[in-house]
């Protein structure tokens, strides 16, 4: 089988999350500041250790307008206070770019989240389905299970990554573990009681 790296064929290892020829960016914990809710959990998590969160590797051989690409995610099993590992998040810079998400291997969340209403939502990335993520929406995935989450991520090659605006105000909603479930709470809410019941637990 070639291994070789080109536009029109690629090889990944569904294992590791690697393709062959295109170098992995991996973010630690300690990538990851602003990301997750709490900040006292986050700070005495990375006071044990810097441990790897998740991986990401991408095929962006293509670049022309009408061009697409794909990235391989890995995301770690672990949390930080009750929010599971999960990645930055982005919106696409070219707003209108949507993307589609199919789950490998594992457990895990779409979040995602509409920046003209602000409106969130979670769907679940589990193997052999695909979640779409329409355009406009900033996305993050989470592991909710208990063994690396991998996806493929399919993208226009125009669409562009901006964490800025993430960065700046971060999610509005968080994937939290309740109860031995997933459940999707207001930031707000669950800084206000980590441990509350929360507005209901995920399917
Ligand atoms: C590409 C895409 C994914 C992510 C990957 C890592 O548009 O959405 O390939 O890049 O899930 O997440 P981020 O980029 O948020 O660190
Ligand atoms: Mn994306």
């Amino acid at each position: 089988m070639p291994t070789e790296f080109s536009h029109l064929l690629s090889s990944f290892d569904p294992e590791t999350g690697e393709i062959a020829g295109a170098k992995p960016q991996y973010r630690r914990l300690s990538d990851l500041r602003g990301c997750f809710a709490d900040g006292a959990a986050y700070d005495a998590a990375l006071a044990q250790g810097d441990p790897l969160v998740y991986s990401v590797c991408a095929c962006e051989a293509a670049t022309g307008p009408g061009d697409l690409c794909y990235g391989i995610g890995r995301i770690m099993a672990g949390r930080v206070g009750r929010e599971y590992y999960m990645t930055k998040g982005h919106l696409h810079t070219w707003r209108d770019a949507a993307e589609l998400y199919f789950g490998i291997s594992g457990e895990g969340m779409m979040l995602l989240e509409d920046h003209r209403t602000g409106d969130s939502r979670a769907i679940a990335l589990l193997p052999n389905h695909a979640v779409y993520v329409p355009g406009h929406n900033a996305h993050r995935t989470v592991n909710t299970g208990s063994r690396p989450l991998v996806y493929i991520g399919v993208y226009p090659a125009t669409a562009g990554h901006d964490y800025a605006a993430i960065k700046e105000r971060n999610f509005r909603s968080v994937v939290v573990e309740q109860g031995g479930r997933p459940a999707l709470r207001s930031r707000e809410d669950y800084l206000r009681d980590p441990a509350g019941p929360g507005p209901g637990a995920l399917r």
